[in-house]
């Protein structure tokens, strides 16, 4: 587990969307030792088997929200904090849906399901954060879970990457208009064993490509979590409207 690092927001909590899987729940695990975490997720299940995996699980909270219900984000998270009389001081959005099909299989529906989880969502959340009345102006820091498919391109990849696109150009602008309070930055991962690509790495001929394709091989969570951790800390004070990538050399490299 990591010691932390020293934060300006330590009173308050560190909302971690898509908690209960991956590199959402990972982070949580690793964080919970100096931060109070929220874990967001659908799966009352999941969520629970996240937040038992936490150092002191008593402290953290859980946010069980459809994230696609972005009409009702507000209320929710509203009534979550003041139950708890709670402040949220980062917030990093990691929930994301990933569908990899063709461009012809795609429906109109099935795109905007995408963008409510992927982005409408992060945008709600933000703005709820930033009101007053509900979060008592402590939002520091927003970081957005993207991926290197928002600047390339892959097969099958186009609704999700349109999402992330759109995910990095909202975090742009907002880290413009949050200034000075909250600054607002992208991590963009390369290829991350999870139950998102499960399927992907048990596909032989495409591991033995990420592993011509990644000069440093292929990442762990905790790669892009220290990140995050740094980015959500006073250490990157001086830091916002950044895509960072996190993708062992994979984006650099025009090796055949
Ligand atoms: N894995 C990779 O190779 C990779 C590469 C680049 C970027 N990323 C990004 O990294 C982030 C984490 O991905 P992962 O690989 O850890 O994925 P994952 O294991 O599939 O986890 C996805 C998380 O998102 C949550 N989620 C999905 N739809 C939701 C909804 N409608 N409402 C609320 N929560 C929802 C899930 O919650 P439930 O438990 O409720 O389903 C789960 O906690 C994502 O933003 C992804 O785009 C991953």
């Amino acid at each position: 587990m990591t010691n932390g690092q020293t934060t300006s927001h330590d009173e308050g909590y560190v909302l971690i969307t898509g908690a209960s899987s991956g590199v959402g729940r990972t982070m949580a695990r690793e964080l919970s030792g100096s931060h109070r975490l929220i874990l967001g997720g659908r799966d009352p299940d999941r969520l629970q088997q996240a937040l038992g995996d936490c150092v002191s699980p008593g402290k953290h909270l859980a946010w069980r929200h459809d994230l696609a219900d972005v009409e009702n984000i507000a209320a929710g998270l509203g009534s979550l904090l003041a139950e708890h009389d709670a402040s949220v001081s980062a917030f990093v959005h990691c929930a994301a849906s990933l569908d990899v099909l063709p461009l012809r299989s795609l429906t109109t529906e099935m795109v905007a399901d995408t963008f409510r989880v992927n982005v409408f969502s992060a945008m709600e959340i933000i703005k709820a954060l930033t009101k007053k009345k509900l979060n008592k102006q402590q939002l520091r820091a927003v970081v957005f879970i993207s991926t290197i498919a928002s600047k390339f391109g892959a097969k099958g990849f186009s609704a999700y990457s349109a999402s992330k696109g759109a995910l990095d150009a909202l975090m742009k602008s907002l880290a413009i208009e949050l200034a000075p309070q909250v600054r607002v930055n992208s991590v963009l991962p390369g290829a991350l064993r999870t139950p998102m690509t499960e399927s992907m790495f048990n596909d032989p001929d495409l591991v033995a490509k990420f592993e011509r394709d990644y000069p440093l091989g292929v990442g762990l969570p905790m790669d892009v979590i220290h990140a995050v951790e740094f980015l959500i800390s006073d250490k990157a004070r001086w830091i916002t409207g950044q895509q960072i990538i996190v993708d062992g050399g994979r984006t650099s490299n025009i090796s055949a």
